[in-house]
């Protein structure tokens, strides 16, 4: 378009047109005469202020294309998870908590009904779709209380009774002060364990005395030197701490296996920095590996030192199943040695974490029921199973989902993020941005605020008793007593539209003492028993029975 000889852009036009109505309303507002002027003025102002910004600013394309309007888009884009959670989503679909398993972690923690009337929402012939065969004898319900299980094999001079329903690790650092301390407070009031995380143990989580899980992961915090490398001496003073039942080292997480972790700056404070023993100054990181040994053989030597260090204390580690020629690398050490872990804690790649790299959350690491099976079957193939201790995470917040867990092969559960809920988590998504909206995963005194030690404690208590007394419920109505006769006759799958089939007969379980014999039945495992060595994490030949393909003079330009 052409006016007065000159090339007018429509588009640009359009661009700006609110902007040039905002300057044009700063500029005419003050000469008309009636009662509002005064504050539209100053509403164009601001406006007009922000609409230079957005033309002088770099870093948004959208903003200088569409100053001040295109602030809509992300203004919207920050408040669209709120959104979607609150409207638009459904009540099945996993963010990664679908609303119901959220509902349901709400409800017990609050000590509500979580009864629902009228029937199931889930449509029972979709395949995958899963349930407990119930007995035409049920028994009589059982006190929930003595839902316990010994942890501490024959090497261990404090074996610890422990819950069927624990703490899963999470640092203070990734969670604040008052979440800590309401999550230890309900550990104290209903008797189960708090895993500390590997952010090591601090003054919260002592307040209320409950029971400690110490979690020593790769960076040592609470017991290392000023390198990294492990202290012996800082160990043993906190591990014989009476209120520390268990020590877990930590080889890696589902939700990041392989990765190591890292506490950005902005969130270590003067507490964080003392109970870990590093500096303010930078972000803290755990490497991928620990330094305290790198061969199978080794880390049972320091699973020895560890248990000799805190007086006889279990020791176990935890892990997300990777290599599985790894975990029967170990199984060999164990023969070798004679020394064994006193539990096994498996955490599934569907496990949470205060922040990961997406392609490890999604792309990383087994899912915690094939990793629990072949943890299981694993003992069993070496007659361990009822020396070691089975602990297993991964997305377990309902009675049904211990249950299944428990009927393949552990012997309790850990929940990280069931109890978040407990505490007033609602699923956010902001755990590693220090704004955590219910001031649970947030270093902010003023967020933190929000959350009421007292309150959150008895829910933290309510969430584990209610749960618990469900899975007694459950089991009563299958016919069982007590949760340790669970087997995988008990669990059944749809496989089909058509069929379904008892976990017996979907999974493989090895015979009690089969890797000791002549001849593995098991292909899969037989395979993996012979790609293992106690020696190496690569089991033998790793590098050598591989066909060359690139010389080390070819450089990285060689490989095709
Ligand atoms: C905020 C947050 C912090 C975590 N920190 C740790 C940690 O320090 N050490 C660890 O072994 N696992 C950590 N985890 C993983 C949990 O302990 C657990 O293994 C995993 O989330 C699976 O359990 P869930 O599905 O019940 O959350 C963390 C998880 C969350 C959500």
């Amino acid at each position: 378009m052409i006016l007065y000889g000159c090339p007018i852009n429509l588009s640009l036009l359009s661009r700006y047109a609110f902007f040039c109505a905002c300057v044009i309303a700063l500029v005419t507002l003050p000469f008309v005469p009636f009662a509002w002027r005064w504050p539209l003025t100053v509403l164009a102002g601001v406006l007009v202020l922000v609409g230079l910004n957005d033309l002088v600013q770099r870093r948004h394309a959208v903003r200088r294309n569409y100053p001040i309007l295109g602030n809509i888009r992300y203004l919207v884009e920050s408040i669209r998870p709120e959104i979607r959670q609150y409207l638009l989503e459904g009540d099945s679909e996993p963010l990664p908590f679908s609303r119901a398993q959220r509902a349901l972690v709400y409800a017990r923690a609050k000590n509500q009904d979580a009864a629902k009337p009228f029937g199931t929402l889930i449509d029972v012939y979709q395949s995958g779709y899963e349930f407990i065969g119930h007995s035409m004898r049920p028994t009589a319900l059982a006190d929930s209380e003595g839902f316990r299980v010994k942890v501490g094999g024959p090497q261990c001079l404090q074996p610890y009774s422990a819950s069927l329903l624990n703490i899963s690790a999470m640092s203070f650092g990734s969670l604040g002060a008052n979440a800590i301390r309401a999550l230890n407070a309900g550990a104290k009031l209903g008797r189960f364990a708090h895993d500390t995380g590997e952010g090591s143990i601090s003054p919260y989580h002592r307040e209320a005395g409950g029971d400690l899980i110490w979690e020593l992961a790769s960076g040592y915090f609470g017991c290392r030197n000023n390198d990294g490398s492990f202290n012996a001496q800082l160990f043993r003073e906190q591990a014989r701490n009476p209120q520390v039942k268990m020590i877990e080292i930590k080889l890696s997480q589902g939700a990041k296996p392989g990765h190591g972790g890292i506490l950005p700056r902005h969130k270590i404070t003067a507490e964080i920095a003392a109970t870990r023993g590093i500096s303010m100054d930078e972000d803290c990181v755990s490497p991928a590996c620990h330094s305290t040994f790198s061969t199978p053989i080794e880390l049972m030597q320091f699973i020895a030192r560890l248990r000799d260090l805190s007086g006889g204390k279990p020791v176990g580690f935890k892990f997300c199943l990777g290599h599985p020629w790894e975990l029967m690398g170990i199984a060999k050490a164990i023969l070798e040695t004679g020394i064994m872990p006193d539990f096994i804690v498996v955490d599934g790649a569907e496990g949470g974490t205060g922040a990961a790299p997406v392609e490890f959350s999604d792309h990383m690491g087994a899912p915690l029921r094939q990793g629990v099976l072949f943890v299981h079957n694993t003992l069993v193939g070496l007659n361990l199973r009822d020396k070691i201790r089975v602990g297993a995470s991964g997305k377990l917040v309902s009675a049904f989902d211990i249950a299944s867990i428990l009927a393949i092969g552990a012997d309790w559960a850990n929940s990280a993020r069931g109890f978040m809920f407990a505490i007033g988590c609602i699923q956010a998504r902001a755990c590693h941005t220090n704004r955590c909206p219910t001031g649970v995963t947030t270093q902010d005194p003023l967020r933190q605020r929000a959350l009421v030690v007292k309150d959150k404690a008895q829910r933290v208590y309510n969430f584990h008793r209610n749960t618990l007394h469900a899975l007694a419920e459950l089991l009563a109505a299958a016919g069982i007593e007590h949760p340790a006769q669970l087997r995988p006759k008990h669990l059944v799958r749809r496989v089909t539209n058509t069929e379904i089939r008892l976990f017996s007969q979907i999974h493989y379980f090895l015979k009690p003492g089969e890797l000791l014999a002549e001849r593995i039945e098991g292909e899969f495992y037989a395979r993996m028993w012979n790609m293992s060595s106690a020696e190496s994490f690569d089991g033998p030949g790793s590098t050598t029975d591989l066909p060359k393909r690139v010389s080390a003079a070819d450089g990285l330009g060689a490989i095709n």
